[in-house]
C-alpha cells in the first residue's frame, strides 16, 4: 500500500478497517453502468439528477461514461445526522431548477440503505411528470430493504457494513477517499 493511502485511511480521528472496493474495481463498474445507461435510453431527453452530497464523485465519473446527450442537475436531501443509523426523517433542502417534465430522469444515489430517502424523493419527482424515472445507485444494501423496482442500475450489492469514501461520508469525513472502505 502506498504511503498516501495510509494517510487517507486515518481521518477525523478514525481509521478505516479495510478497503472493500478499490479504485480499479470502482472505475470498471462505473464504465459498465455508463454503457448500460447509454443503451437504456436510445432517444428522448435524459436528465441525470445527482443526490447530494454523497453522489458527487460517482456522478462526475458516471456522466463521462454515458455516450449520449444529457443534462445534469442536483437534489439535496438530508436523512442522516452525524450517527451511522437512519433516522427515517428525510428533508428536501434543494430542488432541481431544471424542468423535469417529459424527460427521462436518472436519479443518482451513492448508496441505498433502508430506501427511505429514495421512496420519499420518488414521490416528489413523479409529481413533475417525467417521461420515465429510474435510480442508479453505486451501492445497494439489498439486505436492508424490500425490492425496489425503480433501482434499475446498481453498481455493487453492498454488505451491511458502514462504508465510506468515493463520496460516502461519516459525519462529513472520508468523502474524498478514492476507494470505498469499511469504517467499523
Ligand atoms: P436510506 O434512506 O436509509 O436508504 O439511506 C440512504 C442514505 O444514507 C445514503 O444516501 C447515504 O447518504 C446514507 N448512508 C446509508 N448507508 C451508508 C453507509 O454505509 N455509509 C455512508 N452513508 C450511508
Ligand atoms: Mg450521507
Amino acid at each position: 500500500m502506498p504511503r498516501g493511502s495510509e494517510v487517507l485511511r486515518r481521518t477525523g480521528g478514525r481509521t478505516v478497517k479495510s478497503i472493500v472496493y478499490d479504485e480499479a474495481a470502482i472505475a470498471k463498474k462505473v464504465a459498465e453502468l455508463g454503457a448500460e445507461i447509454t443503451r437504456a435510453y436510445p432517444d428522448g431527453e435524459l436528465l441525470v439528477l445527482g443526490l447530494l452530497k454523497g453522489s458527487f464523485i460517482f456522478l462526475g465519473d458516471l456522466v463521462r461514461k454515458i455516450e449520449r446527450p444529457l443534462q445534469v442537475d442536483f437534489l439535496v436531501a438530508s436523512s442522516y445526522g452525524s450517527g451511522t443509523t437512519s433516522s427515517g426523517d428525510v428533508r428536501l433542502l434543494y430542488d432541481p431548477e431544471t424542468r423535469l417534465e417529459g424527460k427521462h430522469l436518472v436519479l443518482v444515489e451513492d448508496i441505498v440503505d433502508t430506501g427511505n430517502t429514495l421512496r420519499k424523493l420518488l414521490g416528489v419527482l413523479r409529481e413533475r411528470a417525467p417521461a420515465s424515472l429510474a435510480i442508479c445507485a453505486l451501492l445497494d444494501k439489498v439486505a436492508m430493504h424490500e425490492p425496489m423496482p425503480e433501482v434499475r442500475f446498481v453498481g455493487f450489492e453492498a454488505p451491511t457494513a458502514f462504508l465510506v469514501g468515493y463520496g460516502l461520508d461519516h459525519a462529513e469525513d472520508f468523502r474524498h477517499l478514492p476507494f470505498i472502505a469499511d469504517l467499523m
